[in-house]
């Protein structure tokens, strides 16, 4: 039983894979608190067919998008403003590197990987934005929210090109929750969290080691993607109404550590 604190909302929420996503507990929070969402993925992630399950427990409709392709955001945005009247919030929990993901080295990037890391990680936040500021898709005070890590901002070596998909991402976060603020009020941040096992996750070298080590050094440990769902849904409430262009840090404490005993 939720609080009740996204009665009435309606939001869009990318990036359900499989029950482990942090998208997948986001959807299910927000509803449990009262939201009505649609749910998107790319077309070849809803072949995988868990998103299905989901929308069904969940009584949402489903509106496939590949966030690199232009006009499928239009129609997803479109079609997701017909529904509902306005939109109040959007997760934006989309990531992938070619490079990362073929195990190619810092040292050895291929270049067309590279662009395809930036498109999907970050530029993609920039184009559900700015097609939803034209088609004045999103109510005052909407807030939205993409995920990203602290390798944005300091090395981890497996972490490849993504480092500088998460540091544009939250660059982008700040430059539109600028510009979407003085417009209509739209909320705009980041949420740095935890490393967490999902298929993204996992696919980083060496994560076993960040998981366990990050969750050595935070004084409360590792947050969850259970826990990220309801720190969301604070960010996607009423409650933080003048919360925007942050980086926020959903990591039990361990980004202000140094070393501990
Ligand atoms: N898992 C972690 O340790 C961790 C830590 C910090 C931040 N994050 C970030 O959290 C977000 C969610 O990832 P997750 O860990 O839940 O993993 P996940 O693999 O479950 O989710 C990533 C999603 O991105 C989607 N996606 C990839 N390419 C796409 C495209 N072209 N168009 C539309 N969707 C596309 C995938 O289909 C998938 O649903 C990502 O931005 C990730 O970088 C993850």
């Amino acid at each position: 039983m939720g609080y009740g604190l996204l009665k009435g909302k309606k939001g869009i929420i990318f990036g359900a894979l499989d029950n482990r996503s942090i998208a997948w507990k986001v959807a299910e929070k927000c509803v449990e608190e009262g939201a009505e969402i649609v749910l998107t993925n790319a077309p070849v992630a809803l072949r995988m067919g868990g998103i299905k399950e989901l929308g069904e427990k969940l009584n949402a409709e489903i509106i496939p998008a590949d966030v690199t392709v232009m006009e499928d955001i239009e129609n997803l945005v479109s079609t997701a403003k017909a529904k509902f009247g306005g939109i109040d919030f959007v997760l934006h929990p989309v990531g992938m590197s070619p490079n990362v993901r073929k195990g190619r080295d810092y040292t050895d990037l291929n270049y067309e990987f590279y662009h395809k890391t930036l498109d999907i990680s970050a530029m993609s936040l920039h184009r559900v934005m700015q097609t939803c500021y034209k088609q004045d898709a999103l109510n005052e005070y909407a807030s939205v929210i993409a995920v990203t890590y602290i390798a944005a901002e300091r090395t981890y070596t497996g972490y490849g090109d993504m480092a500088e998909a998460k540091a544009m991402l939250e660059s982008i976060a700040r430059s539109f929750g600028h510009h979407y603020g003085k417009h209509k009020s739209v909320r705009v941040n980041t949420v740095s969290q935890s490393p967490t096992v999902t298929t993204a996750g996992s696919g980083v070298e060496g994560f076993d080691d960040f998981i366990n080590n990050a969750n050595n050094l935070s004084p409360l440990g590792n947050a969850s993607a259970e826990e990220c769902a309801d720190y969301c849904v604070t960010l996607f409430s009423d409650l933080t109404r003048k919360v925007t262009m942050q980086n926020l840090f959903h990591d039990g404490g361990y980004s202000s550590m140094g070393a501990a005993e």
